[in-house]
């Protein structure tokens, strides 16, 4: 059985306020019957955590320990705040800071050292779907920045169209398997979870369930509430059978 999780990813949102859907996300995670994961904003890692057991995780760390980085956030730190797991290669992040392939097998290394389990986001562009060359940019991106070394323990695999990024686009249901599905053969170790995300919510989670590639979601906007959030978890948290 491989491991079925929701995550939340935050993105550049929420204040302490905000602690309370934190607060309220953490209570329907006790039961839910798959692993829910919040990333925050590095800023609340450390409140949440001392408010709440849930897992938790950052959005990006730098691929050193310590050092002159201005601005930047070690997987140690990460650790440290009360942060399990870290989201790393996400496309907002290749495109707004150049992250190559290279830098992020290179964070993926670092996030392993200090013990978070990372989320992979790997994903084609619109420019790159319309081409026709999905599967080449996903086979690349699995090659280029997923070292060895990936377990189901330690890492996790998001496919996340760029074009499906809070578009309210999403790809049809047969394109989504037979992308998980290559995305499966690319791994070493095909036990590794794939998440889908992009512009997944409470209308579209339940379809998403039903494909048998997909084992859970990574979740932007519609996480920020838990009105929108829990029942993405209540739709995805069972496995297909
Ligand atoms: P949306 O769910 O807002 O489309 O964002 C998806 C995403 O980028 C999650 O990492």
């Amino acid at each position: 059985m491989r491991r079925r999780i929701v995550a939340g990813n935050w993105k550049m949102n929420g204040t302490v306020a905000d602690l309370a859907t934190v607060a309220e996300i953490s209570a329907a995670a006790k039961t839910a019957a798959c692993e829910v994961v919040l990333c925050l904003p590095a800023t609340l890692i450390r409140p949440a955590r001392n408010l709440v057991g849930m897992e938790l995780g950052g959005q990006d760390c730098h691929a050193r320990a310590a050092g002159a980085h201005t601005g930047d956030i070690s997987a140690q730190m990460l650790r440290n705040a009360g942060a399990g797991w870290v989201i790393l290669g996400h496309s907002e992040r290749r495109r707004d800071h150049g992250e190559s392939d290279a830098q992020v097998a290179a964070k993926v290394q670092a996030a392993w050292e200090a013990g978070l389990t990372v989320i992979l986001c790997i994903g084609e562009t619109e420019a790159q779907y319309r081409a026709g060359e999905t599967l080449d940019v996903l086979a690349a991106q699995v090659a280029g920045s997923l070292p060895e070394g990936a377990t189901p323990a330690n890492t996790v695999i998001a496919y996340e169209p760029v074009w499906a990024i809070g578009t309210g686009l999403t790809p049809a249901p047969e394109e989504v398997t037979r992308t998980h599905a290559f995305i499966r053969a690319r791994l070493s170790d095909p036990a590794l979870s794939i998440l889908y995300g992009g512009s997944v919510g409470p209308a579209n989670a339940a379809l998403l369930r039903a494909l048998p590639d997909v084992d859970g979601a990574l979740v932007g906007g519609a996480s920020l509430a838990s009105k929108t959030f829990l029942p993405i978890i209540n739709a995805l948290e069972i496995a297909h059978a």
